[in-house]
């Protein structure tokens, strides 16, 4: 049994990411930290708990963690997300903050960790500045992890937010600079621009959310305005369909033959730049000198992907 900690800034692909992790065999969600990020921290923590009561799964404690980055002003992802993050349609009925945990999600993070030593996999699809805050807190932590995985940054210096900048590093660069230093557990790394490469053609949308079920509803509508965004992204990036981001990493935490082809390199972000703040750095020629190498994936199984996704809305 594998068992997840998700740290999501739930937007669409986190609750798509979500829904896969609820419905794949043998994984147990332990918990699900919040961050900042697609959105307010206040939207992320709702839009969380309607995608767990949309999947009956209210059980599953969800924790507060951090509305800003460590440094800078927050910035979120509305003209893809919605300004609530998730589509901007409100569902009147959502369930209410006071289902949140009293512990902080670092907290949450050290103790579940502490208790599942080895065995637990953190998947972190937002800014990271979670996982920041919890290595501060016990830089022992990621010896407690089994595994690490990320959506994040980029490889060929082609951005979403700045030119050279992915979002989830641009929107906290000490964070993630931090977590790709301190973090020496296994970490995968599913960046931008593989996850633009990995995108599913956009037949596969329809056919997918053609299943008649409530989770397929609430995908289709929570998912219509960034469809219109992705089929204008479509024209400017050639052979871009259906980017899911965030479930690329998480389909390879659940599934260990999910990566086909990776490569494993040290990496960093760079923190200075003034068009490269956030980028991610691949150290190919091994100047940072470090130990500790990502795992970078290349290529991914996307028949297991389609599988996953039919399988989290059934
Ligand atoms: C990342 O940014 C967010 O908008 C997505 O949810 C994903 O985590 C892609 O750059």
């Amino acid at each position: 049994m594998k068992k997840l900690i998700l740290d999501v800034d739930t937007g669409v692909d986190d609750a798509q990411a979500i829904m896969i992790a609820l419905t794949a065999p043998d994984v147990e969600v332990l918990g699900i930290t919040c961050t900042h990020g697609n959105t307010l921290l206040e939207n992320v923590l709702t839009n969380t708990l309607r995608v767990l009561k949309v999947c009956n799964r209210l059980d599953i404690p969800v924790y507060e963690g951090f509305s800003k980055p460590l440094l800078d002003r927050k910035q979120h992802a509305s003209d893809y997300h919605g300004k609530d993050g998730l589509g901007d349609v409100p569902d009147p009925d959502a369930p209410g903050v006071e289902l949140l945990q009293k512990e902080t999600a670092a907290q949450a993070m050290l103790k579940i960790a502490r208790e599942n030593s080895g065995e637990v996999i953190l998947v972190a699809t937002g800014p990271l500045t979670n996982l920041a805050v919890a290595v501060q807190l016990d830089p022992s932590f990621p010896k407690n992890l089994k595994a690490l995985y990320i959506m994040g940054g980029n490889t060929e210096s082609r951005g979403n937010t700045t030119s050279c900048g992915e979002f989830n590093f641009v929107a906290d660069p000490e964070a993630a600079f931090i977590v790709l230093d301190r973090y020496t557990c296994p970490t995968y790394i599913a960046a931008w621009e593989f996850s633009c490469r990995s995108s599913l053609p956009w037949s596969f949308w329809d056919e997918w959310l053609s299943v008649k079920t409530e989770k397929a509803a609430f995908i289709r509508k929570i998912s219509e305005l960034s469809m219109k965004v992705s089929s204008y992204q479509k024209e400017v990036i050639a052979g871009q369909g259906f980017n899911p981001c965030d479930v690329f990493a998480l389909a390879a935490a659940v599934d260990d033959g999910f990566i086909t082809e990776s490569e494993k390199v040290a990496v960093t972000v760079e923190l200075n730049g003034k068009h490269t703040r956030g980028m991610m750095v691949l150290d190919y020629i091994e100047c940072l000198k470090k130990e500790h190498k990502a795992v970078i994936m290349k290529t991914v199984d996307l028949e297991k992907l389609k599988k996953m996704l039919y399988d989290a809305v059934k």
